[in-house]
């Protein structure tokens, strides 16, 4: 597959904007204004069938769809970049926010227009503090060469583009905390619905889509649905970023087609597990995800196919473990970002993420109670489902899938 969105990672700079140009950027976002209806847009992304690539899956076509038209709700209407990214494993939208700004600003733009939207904010992930000067420039690049403002390129759409950057804090990741963030107020998740697209940013309609998804759509416009879905299986359409890291030969993010197997994606692309070592286990979309035993690797990295071996796709953040790796320690590790990354709001996520923690603690000591690996599988029957936003589950589902699946190796911690 020829890569589309990772044809400049590693250069030694970031394209900015005469070379995006030079390169064929911008084209069609002219091109767009010129040519084409909103409706237009969303049905060929719908078509496409683009799925949200921050972690959820959601029809991207469809979720515009949701936004009222202007006539519905006039005012200020907000298209936001999530790009907050992180969850551990998760390293491809940095990529993108340091090689392509431009990308993400045209994929933005074209967007914008297509919901109808005026105002557009980039939310970067606090601790991202080299790419800030480099989404600041970019956009006020973008702004000289009238890509942003008013009547872009001579047209009658206008659209204001702002970067926000968070504070860090893993919770504005998750898109109504990213929002009470955003209206500058504490990054509390808000219970749904209303959603965003009807009620977002200061109540008005809105739309939070993942740097990855967002900078597909030109692309899709360009080369058209045809192209898109030549790419993947029969399950998945479209090129993917993968993440590798972990005890995998050649850590880094590859660009390859939606539904690849994931063994194929280890030991071919990534060069397999350092020093021969055994494969032990995999979390196949960042470290929210269920872990998969090595038995169970041999799979199409998919939505569908992961959440019918009861994983996820999340992201696509694979993160490899070969046999020297302690499951009980990586999952205290796992365990102690979420305890720390709550945000409070919901007791099972405040109160049981972090007893969670305590309990892996002492397991991990070799102070285990008897009733501790059955107790935190009740717990995360206590704390999955029952919280305002998906940290909770995030927290609780590679806790039940480790104790579950390595279990002989929780009992070794057991006084
Ligand atoms: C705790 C939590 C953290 C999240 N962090 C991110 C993030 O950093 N980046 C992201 O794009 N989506 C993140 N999400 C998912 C967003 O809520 C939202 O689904 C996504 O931005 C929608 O974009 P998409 O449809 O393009 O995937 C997070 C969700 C949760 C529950």
């Amino acid at each position: 597959m020829e890569p589309v969105l990772s044809r400049h990672f590693n250069d030694s700079q970031y394209r900015d904007v005469d070379t995006y140009m030079a390169d064929g950027g911008y084209r069609v976002l002219k091109s767009t204004l010129k040519q084409r209806a909103p409706e237009e847009i969303i049905q060929t992304v719908k078509d496409a069938g683009l799925r949200g690539l921050g972690g959820a899956g959601f029809p991207t076509g469809m979720k515009w769809s949701f936004v009222p038209s202007v006539e519905e709700r006039p005012g200020n209407r907000y298209l936001v970049c999530n790009a907050d990214e992180s969850e551990p494993g998760t390293f491809k939208d940095r990529a993108l926010l340091t090689w392509d700004p431009h990308l993400i600003i045209e994929s933005m733009v074209i967007s914008g227009f297509a919901m109808s939207m005026n105002i557009g904010f980039i939310y970067l992930r606090g601790e991202f503090t080299e790419i800030t000067p480099i989404i600041e420039k970019a956009i006020a690049q973008a702004y000289e060469k009238g890509f942003l403002g008013n009547n872009i390129l001579g047209s009658k759409f206008s659209f204001e583009l702002y970067l926000h950057r968070g504070a860090g804090a893993y919770i504005c990741g998750e898109e109504t905390a990213l929002l009470e963030s955003l209206e500058g107020k504490r990054g509390y998740p808000r219970l749904k619905p209303p959603f965003p697209a009807t009620h977002g940013l200061w109540r008005s309609p809105t739309n939070v889509n993942n740097v990855e998804t967002l900078c597909l759509v030109p692309f899709i416009l360009d080369r058209g649905v045809k192209w898109f879905r030549s790419i993947g299986n029969d399950k998945a359409k479209g090129p993917k970023l993968y993440c590798l890291s972990g005890r995998v030969k050649r850590p880094g993010v590859y660009e390859l087609p939606m539904g690849i197997n994931l063994k194929e994606l280890i030991f071919e692309h990534g060069g397999g597990i350092p020093n021969d070592k055994a494969l032990k286990a995999v979390i196949p979309g960042g470290s929210s995800c269920p872990v998969l035993t090595a038995a169970e690797c041999d799979i199409s990295m998919d939505f569908d196919s992961l959440a019918a071996a009861g994983s996820m796709f999340g992201t696509a953040a694979v993160i490899i473990m070969d046999e020297t790796v302690s499951m009980v320690e990586a999952l205290y590790v796992i365990t102690r970002f979420y305890a720390h990354e709550s945000c409070g709001q919901c007791t099972p996520c405040r109160e049981g993420v972090k007893w969670m923690q305590d309990i892996l603690r002492r397991l991990l000591k070799g102070r285990g109670r008897r009733e501790d690996i059955d107790l935190l599988i009740t717990m995360c029957d206590q704390i999955e489902r029952r919280t305002i936003c998906a940290l909770g589950d995030a927290a609780a589902l590679p806790v039940r899938s480790f104790v579950s699946k390595f279990r002989h190796e929780f009992e070794k911690g057991i006084q």
